[in-house]
């Protein structure tokens, strides 16, 4: 734990003083779902229809902040747990700044995914990217699947980790059989009144 700290929240500008220079509302939007789901594709698109539409919307990724603030974190339980504890905390800096985050990372349990709803309040949006298994392991981007199937990576989510989907998502978004632009447009539609500022 930390002492002699002195933190200067107060003293800062407002949230809202930002964003009503960004004219929005931030939000996080944090998208649980397998790897090979589909979340990171959605993210992307959705941050683009976002600046398209005037609004101000950064995307978190699991691969790319593995590769830095995070690159130190594996796999195990307590390792994504200290992953989503960092992305939530830093997700808080964004909400705070006016951005809307899209976050795009497995976060595999309820008690992980609850942490970050703790950390970050009532900003917190859960978005579930649902596809079966089956469907991400034919698609098998990353061709992580065939070697979590031979022993190669040992964990991998939906294999020999758990994954827990959500309860009470949001949104849902069932990637099997929708596109992506229907997927974006659902999101972007429920967001739409809690981002727009009049
Ligand atoms: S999380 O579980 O801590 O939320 P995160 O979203 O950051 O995971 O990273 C998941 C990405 O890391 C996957 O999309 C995949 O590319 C890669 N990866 C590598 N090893 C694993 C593993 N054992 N389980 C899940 N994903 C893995």
């Amino acid at each position: 734990m930390s002492t002699n700290i002195h933190p200067i929240f107060n003293r800062l500008l407002q949230r809202e003083d930002r964003e009503s220079l960004l004219h929005q509302r931030s939000v996080v939007l944090w998208l649980t779902g397998l790897s090979g789901s589909g979340k990171s594709t959605i993210a992307l698109e959705l941050e683009r229809k976002l600046f398209n539409e005037g609004f101000m919307a950064q995307v978190l990724d699991g691969d790319n902040i593995r590769s830095g603030i995070n690159k130190n974190l594996g796999f195990s339980l307590e390792d994504r747990e200290e992953n989503i504890r960092r992305i939530a905390e830093v997700s808080k800096l964004y909400v705070n700044s006016g951005i809307i985050t899209i976050n795009s990372f497995v976060s595999p349990t309820l008690a992980i995914r609850a942490k970050a709803r703790e950390i970050i309040g009532k900003d917190f949006v859960e978005v579930y990217v649902n596809a079966p298994l089956e469907i991400c392991e034919k698609r098998d981007v990353k061709g992580l699947y065939k070697k979590a199937r031979s022993g190669k990576i040992i964990g991998f989510t939906g294999i020999d980790s758990p994954y827990e989907p959500p309860q009470y998502a949001d949104v849902e978004v069932f990637t099997e059989n929708q596109s992506v632009s229907q997927s974006v447009l659902k999101i972007y539609n429920f967001i739409l009144p809690m981002i727009q500022i009049s």
